[in-house]
């Protein structure tokens, strides 16, 4: 790839400055150190890059990422950090688009690859705009995981909700994995239940479901919350409700609409930063 800072004393000191080696690389503006790559299935992949010292957000926001393009200008999206506050490494979980601008290079960086981040971390999934409760649900849509997988990993969550239930929806089986393995080495994280409070990973229930390949629980969550399955499954009595239940939504815009029309209709209104109420909306990330 033509976007990696170049080591700027080989180029000068060791090798005679040819035409060819004369030629300025690019310098990434923000750049940050690919530490980890891992590739779930042929269109989905998550990978860890350095951290840095400078950046603070709260679980669950989202910063602007990307590459130098071939025009030599930055190629930023919005990504769901989704390693959480605390962590030293930064963690982010991809599509994979063949033809997608972005992704369609992304998805060949490698440990020691720079990628391009600007550290200005903002967003709507945050305990901040919700108002106090008891249950907490979050619904995820193929990468729309990415802010749980952080918020999953914060103690915050633990100490303002007594149940964490999440949903996630994806076409094929194979698509869930991220999020299965997150959830199980987050039960069995001693770190964790020593930060966060021992038996914390008790209060999560989680409900995978697929649309496009069997698997124990098929269909969209949507419909799936219409018709009552998820209550009787989690043994939840009266649905959803606006005192104790609050909602944190990630998906494509079609599956946002979706939810945020069946929350209402329990009664929940949604909330943002600055005015706190029972759910709050992201778009997953796409192309
Ligand atoms: P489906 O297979 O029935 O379209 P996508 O890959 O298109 O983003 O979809 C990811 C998952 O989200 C799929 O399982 C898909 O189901 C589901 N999904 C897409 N749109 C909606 C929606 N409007 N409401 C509920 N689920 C949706």
């Amino acid at each position: 790839m033509s976007v990696y800072l170049t080591d700027c004393e080989t180029m000068t000191e060791m090798k005679p400055v040819t035409e060819a080696t004369a030629v300025k690389a690019p310098v990434l503006p923000d750049a940050q150190t690919v530490q980890e790559v891992k590739h779930w299935t042929d269109s989905l992949f998550s990978f860890k890059v350095s951290r840095p010292a400078s950046l603070r957000f709260r679980s669950g926001e989202f910063v602007m990422i990307g590459l130098l393009g071939d025009n030599g200008k930055p190629l930023l999206r919005a990504y769901s950090i989704a390693s959480p506050s605390w962590d030293e490494e930064l963690e982010f979980y991809s599509i994979k688009v063949q033809d997608g601008p972005l992704t369609s290079k992304l998805q060949h960086i490698k440990p020691g690859d720079q990628i391009i981040l600007r550290p200005k971390p903002v967003g709507t999934l945050v305990h901040d705009a919700l108002l106090p409760g008891k249950r907490l649900w979050f619904f995820a849509t193929g990468t729309g995981f990415a802010p749980f997988a952080s918020l999953l990993r914060e103690p915050q969550t633990y100490e303002d909700y007594d149940e964490v239930i999440i949903t996630h929806t994806c076409r094929e089986v194979a698509e869930l994995e991220y999020g299965r393995q997150l959830i199980e080495s987050i039960r069995q994280d001693e770190m964790l239940a020593e930060l966060i409070g021992e038996g914390f990973a008790d209060k999560i229930r989680y409900y995978p479901t697929t649309t496009r390949e069997e698997s124990p629980k098929m269909g969209r969550i949507t419909n799936l919350l219409k018709d009552g399955t998820v209550f009787a499954d989690l043994g939840i009595e009266g649905g959803i409700q606006p005192d104790t239940d609050r909602a944190m939504v990630c998906g494509s815009l079609a599956f946002n609409l979706d939810i945020k029309a069946i929350l209402e209709e329990f009664g929940l209104r949604e909330g943002a930063n600055s005015e706190p109420k029972e759910f709050v909306i992201e778009k997953a990330f796409v192309g």
